[in-house]
């Protein structure tokens, strides 16, 4: 941002020419035709016409800040990741939060999962978080990501969204339930991003030089409160302000209430992951926290707004495959997929240099053999040789982050998870009994209805069936709720076309 004091910069077309008149074109005499020498006009209008690059495919919408992570607590006997060795330690970090099925101009407040991506600029390279605010998923076979997400966007032939679709898929796909009662709970409506917590879902391994590992899951829990809009607020907002969670977190940053997240990680060791009810690469499933309590480990502050959003924000590339060493992927199927479906969205959306743009940029990185391509504006390693050549000695670190932790041996399969009646539906009945204790029943059976009310009967009759495999009752009062509602919206139908049109 330019000083007060600075003086005015001149003003230029952008091979940096200045520009008498910015708003004059070339033309023939008073009113003639225009001229193609006209050099700024044609400079600017072809600018403009490029000027949108693709919104990301899921995610579109979305805030991000700058700020620290802390360590508060030592985790040294977990991993050996220098960003979490030392408590006090502080590491500079960029966050985006977001909703999922929406573009980029939907509402914040839309009932949605909300991401909750953080990257910290290490020592050891960028190391990603590309949490959500929910966790647990709606899948657990990676194949079905893209379907599912279709059936939550629009509709090809109406463009529109499509209650039919949207509940077609879910009581199809029942493995999504335990989301399913986050998701039309009023967790599905945060008040802001500011008031709700991330999880990783995913197990990740914790590993040491030694070849040690242990299994783990990253809980972040708001210090400002856990906090959600009811279903009428939200649409309220939805039309009233549909930026308002991006506003709130602007303008708190910029009154220096800078929001803060503590974070926990709950551990496993592969002995008791064998034991474990559940597959700890089910995403689908949470780890009891008696059973695995929490550890605090660290503190996430945001502190700083960007400058520019496009450049820092939109250009953000989050992936979970930025890893560093400490830090592994477990063999979880979606995990796997992701880390491969990240970088291959970004060398589509950002280009194939995307890892230049400052946002992006690593502390420290030096790989000459990754040469050229698109907009290659770093210098592109100089004279640097192309390979790893004997006459420049390039030096390797001591960094056992692949070897020497867990070993697979097996047949190629076509694997799809099997999983047996009733195992998940019971965290999903934990939930409903959790809802309860927050006298939240009435708000998840009113949320359900208004929406399921738009699908088609077949489809309201399998959902039925559903929720009444989480709890017999909870079935039976959605379909009288949402039963109410088609009545009540054939009635306003029916209204509507007696009324004498104007
Ligand atoms: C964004 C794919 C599951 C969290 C994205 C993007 C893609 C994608 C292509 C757009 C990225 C970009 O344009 O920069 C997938 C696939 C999944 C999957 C293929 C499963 C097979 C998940 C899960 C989580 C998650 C399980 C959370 C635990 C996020 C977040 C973003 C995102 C937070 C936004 C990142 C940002 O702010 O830029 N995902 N996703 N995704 N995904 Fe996923």
């Amino acid at each position: 941002m330019p000083k007060p004091t600075d003086a005015p910069p001149v003003y230029t077309a952008s091979n940096g020419c200045p520009v008498m008149n910015p708003h004059a074109a070339q033309r023939v005499g008073e009113n003639g035709p225009l001229l193609l020498q006209d050099f700024h006009l044609i400079d600017l209008l072809a600018h403009f016409d490029r000027e949108r690059i693709p919104e990301r495919v899921v995610h579109a919408k979305g805030a991000g800040a700058y700020g620290t992570f802390e360590v508060t607590d030592d985790v040294s006997d977990l991993t050996s990741a220098a960003m979490f060795n030392g408590i006090g330690k502080k590491t500079r970090c960029l966050a985006r939060f977001s909703t999922v099925g929406g573009e980029k101009g939907s509402a914040d407040s839309a009932r949605d999962p909300r991401g909750f991506a953080v990257k910290f600029y290490t020592e050891e390279g960028n190391y990603d978080w590309v949490f959500n605010n929910t966790p647990i998923f709606f899948l657990r076979d990676p194949a079905k990501f893209p379907v599912f997400i279709h059936t939550q966007k629009r509709n090809p032939q109406t463009n529109l969204k499509d209650a039919t679709m949207f509940w077609d898929y879910l009581s199809q796909n029942q493995e999504a339930i335990h989301q399913v009662m986050h998701l039309f709970s009023d967790r599905g409506t945060p008040r802001s991003f500011r008031h709700m917590n991330g999880y990783s879902g995913h197990t990740y391994k914790f590993t040491k030089p030694d070849g040690s590992f242990r299994y783990v899951q990253i809980h972040l829990k708001t210090d400002q409160g856990s906090q959600t809009l009811s279903n009428e607020e939200a649409a309220a907002l939805a039309s009233s302000n549909p930026d308002h969670a991006t506003e709130d977190l602007f303008a708190s940053i910029q009154r220096g209430e800078f929001p803060s997240w503590t974070v926990y990680v709950q551990v496993m060791t592969p002995e008791q992951a064998e034991k474990f009810k559940h597959s700890i690469f089910d995403l689908t499933k949470v780890w009891p926290q008696k059973e695995y309590p929490l550890r605090r480990f660290g503190k996430l502050t945001l502190n700083e707004n960007p400058q520019n959003y496009f450049a820092e924000i939109e250009q953000a590339a989050f992936s979970p495959s930025h890893l560093v060493p400490g830090v592994e992927p477990s063999a979880d199927p979606v995990l796997q997929s992701r880390l491969f479906s990240y970088p291959d969205t970004h060398r589509h959306r950002l280009g194939v240099n995307y890892h230049q743009i400052p946002a992006n940029c690593p502390l420290r990185a030096f790989n000459p053999v990754q040469r050229d391509g698109g907009m290659r504006v770093d210098g592109n390693h100089g004279a640097e040789p192309n390979y790893q050549s004997s006459f420049r000695p390039v030096t390797y670190a001591n960094v056992k982050n692949h070897e020497g932790h867990e070993k697979w041996v097996g047949h190629a399969t076509n694997f799809a998870f099997r999983i047996k009646y009733p195992d998940d539906y019971e965290q999903a009945t934990a939930l409903w009994k959790v809802l309860a204790r927050y006298n939240g029943q009435d708000a998840f059976v009113h949320n359900v209805a208004v929406h399921l009310c738009a699908a088609r009967k077949e489809v309201r009759e399998r959902t039925y069936d559903m929720f009444a495999k989480v709890d017999k009752d909870l079935g039976a009062r959605i379909a009288k709720s949402t039963e109410d509602e088609v009545v009540k919206g054939e009635a306003e139908e029916e209204k509507k076309k007696a009324q004498p049109r104007l």
